[in-house]
């Protein structure tokens, strides 16, 4: 299997197999994540951070994750500090980036913005999110937390939850779920459904995904309930935001009717989808999925870089 130079732009260019290989390569990446070991892998590599959106845990865990591979970051996470505000292209960017490293990283509110960054650089490109279109190396963790927890993910009952239009996390993890026969039930407001190209990349994998507004019968039998942020900053208005805030709100009293295995998830952040109250509670996996960022970041840029452990 070889990895080795390429880009990370959608779930949809991995097969199965290669997907396995990434996971099962992340699980020997966690004692270094925690810093329990030594390594030194990427030792003289560098990798620029082109964060164009704001983002906390996708950009800390990816240089978190290069320099526990003893390699080193460049970048920015305010573009208007950049030459964008003189009005340079992002391809201009991009080129730049390409010349000063080895792996770029990049988050854009463009989507198809990554896509069109590996058109302008030889290194690898790996997409951090690009507006509401997909998130690549998110899904990857997810699907880490997933196994590392229940072991399997065929035939998990899967709830995605909230903003469904516009949360490119779920789009990405919809496939990847439906890749590996897991069951998919759609939890939205009726005006933030998963989008029917979506719903069709599930089908076309065999997996036929149901929709509810019934959160709390719906939670009694799943094993994963899977929250997202209502997208504020993708909304073409304020007064629509409004209408569908606070929709579903994950608390301990909705817990009461669950599965006592389900596992909550969230890519973070969270806003007021998850009362606080659920994080003493045995469900909360979120922080956990958090840190596995780190591990399986480690591993997805050793194996682009070409560097084996
Ligand atoms: C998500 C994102 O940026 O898409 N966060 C993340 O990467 N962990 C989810 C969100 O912003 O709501």
């Amino acid at each position: 299997m070889n990895f080795r130079g390429r880009d990370i732009i959608s779930i949809k260019d991995f097969s199965k197999e290669e997907i396995n290989y990434i996971l099962n390569y992340s699980k020997k990446m966690v004692s270094y994540a925690k810093g329990e070991g030594h390594i030194e892998k990427l030792k003289g590599k560098v990798l620029s951070s082109l964060f164009f959106e704001p983002s906390t845990r996708t950009r800390l865990s990816f240089e978190s994750a290069m320099n526990r591979l003893g390699g080193r970051v460049i970048g920015f996470a305010d573009p208007t500090a950049t030459s964008q505000k003189k009005g340079e292209s992002l391809s201009d960017t991009i080129r730049m980036a390409d010349a000063y490293s080895d792996a770029i990283v990049i988050r854009h509110p463009q989507e198809g913005a990554a896509r069109l960054a590996a058109e302008f650089a030889d290194i690898p490109i790996l997409n951090a999110g690009d507006g509401a279109g997909r998130h690549p190396t998110q899904c990857l963790l997810d699907l880490f937390t997933i196994i590392t927890e229940k072991k399997k993910i065929e035939k998990q009952k899967v709830i995605l939850l909230g903003d469904l239009k516009y949360g490119r996390t779920v789009h990405s993890l919809a496939y990847a779920l439906s890749l590996y026969g897991a069951e998919l039930i759609f939890v939205s407001p009726e005006t933030l459904k998963m989008p029917k190209e979506v719903v069709n990349e599930c089908k076309e994998l065999g997996t036929e995904p149901h929709s509810t507004s019934n959160l709390e019968k719906a939670i009694k039998d799943a094993d994963v309930l899977y929250a997202t942020r209502i997208q504020k900053e993708r909304f073409p208005d304020a007064e629509e935001y409004n209408r569908v805030v606070g929709t579903y709100k994950i608390d301990n009293h909705l817990l009461k009717n669950a599965n006592d295995k389900l596992i909550v998830m969230h890519p973070l952040p969270r806003v007021t989808e998850i009362d606080p109250e659920v994080d003493r509670t045995h469900h909360a996996l979120y922080f956990k999925q958090a840190f596995n960022g780190v591990p399986v970041r480690m591993a997805l840029l050793s194996l682009v870089t070409g560097e084996k452990i």
